[in-house]
């Protein structure tokens, strides 16, 4: 048996729901995803994370169900691992994951058994940013609009700039958590979780950047998702995708020209829905086209009209975080532009740079040329832009393919 050094961070995974919304005929951790468990894939990210004290609360009853579960995740890690009983609520279920630490623990993550394909990378990151008085959660920026409503009515739209969407492992100061639970427990309120718990105690909770892979298995879509990622990962995954965008705008828009991303005073306006950036929108196109992940019409079109007169760079940089939601980086997109004017060698770099900075840094290079008089860009009607896209898939582990 390999002696392992005794850790000071311990994972407490609650897995002791019954798992009502999803309506299965056994609780939530038991159900298969594929040949294996909810519990079974979520302790698995827990032992290919750093060595940690692993406790796993369990619906009463079905203790040596999650102690098997817990002897295969663990392989030589078992000693690091024991299964308590949950409670009737979330909160009792992590307070009974507390009784069972260690005395050496200092670090204390709470974990959702649901979140069964939470990359090991994740967990780590978090038990990494715990400090001696704050505590840590992985969060992901919301991506859809949201409404304030009163009954049927919608009464506000609510800004998601300063929102996020709070995942796990939540980690905290052993110490801190520990007093804010008994504190909890004695004034008789229910928190949504353990960072609000923790913050009503007084102390603060910073948040780092989750993973849309430590999504929460709840309703029965959640678990046809968690299945597709799953049998996706054991294809395999292509190192690169690439893909192709074109568009065509024709002169007549009011103002100046924008182009690229950026305003040509004096140059005659493209017309459309937007500003007429033919060149961000055949990026875009390239961009959603080698992930796979629709086009522009679908997201930006005439049913969006919060994107009617947007510039170039908002498209881009939604589109960046479309790619990102759905695990993929950019590596790099080439643009040719056709068009008798403007002429673009003079601000090509500028042009580049700023539709480089849209995309997160990713290198934009931009040709131009003209049709030796041909066509309608000859005639000076319009432009035309082709623009290739390289993308990056991340496997379902989190890695980016090129980081394995
Ligand atoms: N949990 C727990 N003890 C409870 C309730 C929930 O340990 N009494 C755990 C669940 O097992 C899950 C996590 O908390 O891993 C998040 O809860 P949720 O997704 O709501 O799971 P369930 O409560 O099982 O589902 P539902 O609310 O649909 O019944
Ligand atoms: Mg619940």
């Amino acid at each position: 048996m390999t002696l392992l050094p005794v850790p000071t961070t311990a994972i407490i995974v609650v897995a002791a729901g019954s798992g009502t919304r999803l309506g299965a005929a056994a609780p939530k951790a038991f159900v298969g995803i594929d040949e294996r468990s909810v519990l079974r894939h979520a302790l698995d990210g827990v032992f290919a994370a750093s060595p940690a004290q692993v406790i796993v609360v369990a619906p009463a009853g079905h203790e040596g169900d999650a102690e098997s579960e817990l002897r295969t995740a663990a392989g030589e890690r078992t000693d690091l691992g024991c299964v308590v009983a949950g409670g009737d609520n979330r909160q009792d279920s992590v307070a009974a994951g507390l009784r069972a630490l260690w005395g050496d623990i200092t670090t204390v993550l709470v974990h959702d058994a649901a979140r069964a394909l939470t990359p090991p990378s994740q967990i780590d990151a978090v038990a990494g940013a715990v400090t001696p008085d704050a505590g840590v959660i992985p969060a992901l920026p919301v991506v859809n609009t949201l409404k304030r409503v009163a009954g049927g009515d919608i009464v506000e739209a609510v800004d998601r700039a300063d929102l996020v969407a709070a995942q796990t492992p939540q980690g905290f100061p052993r110490h801190l958590l520990e007093a804010a639970y008994a504190t909890a427990r004695d004034s008789g309120v229910e928190y949504t979780d353990d960072a609000a718990l923790f913050a009503a105690a007084g102390h603060s909770v910073a948040h780092i950047p989750g993973s849309s892979l430590a999504f929460k298995i709840t309703v029965p879509a959640d678990l046809q998702r968690a299945r597709q990622l799953i049998s996706a990962g054991q294809q395999p995954t292509p190192a690169i995708r690439v893909g192709v965008g074109t568009d065509a705008h024709g002169y007549g828009g009011v103002g100046n020209l924008w182009l690229a991303g950026m305003e040509w005073p004096g140059e005659p306006a493209l017309s459309g829905h937007s500003d007429g950036d033919a060149v961000a929108h055949a990026i875009v196109d390239a961009l959603l086209g080698a992930s796979g992940l629709g086009d522009i019409g679908e997201h930006f079109g005439t049913s969006h009209p919060e994107y009617a007169g947007a510039h170039g760079d908002v498209f881009l940089m939604r589109t960046r975080e479309i790619l990102a939601e759905a695990g993929y980086t950019i590596g790099n997109v080439s643009v040719q532009l056709q068009a008798n004017r403007p002429r673009f060698s003079a601000r090509r770099a500028q042009a580049q740079a700023a539709l480089s900075a849209a995309l997160g840094g990713a290198p934009v290079s931009i040709t131009a040329t003209t049709t030796d008089g041909l066509g309608f860009i000859g005639r000076g009607e319009g432009v035309s832009v082709t623009a290739v896209a390289l993308v990056v898939p991340r496997s379902p582990t989190g890695q980016s393919t090129l980081e394995q």
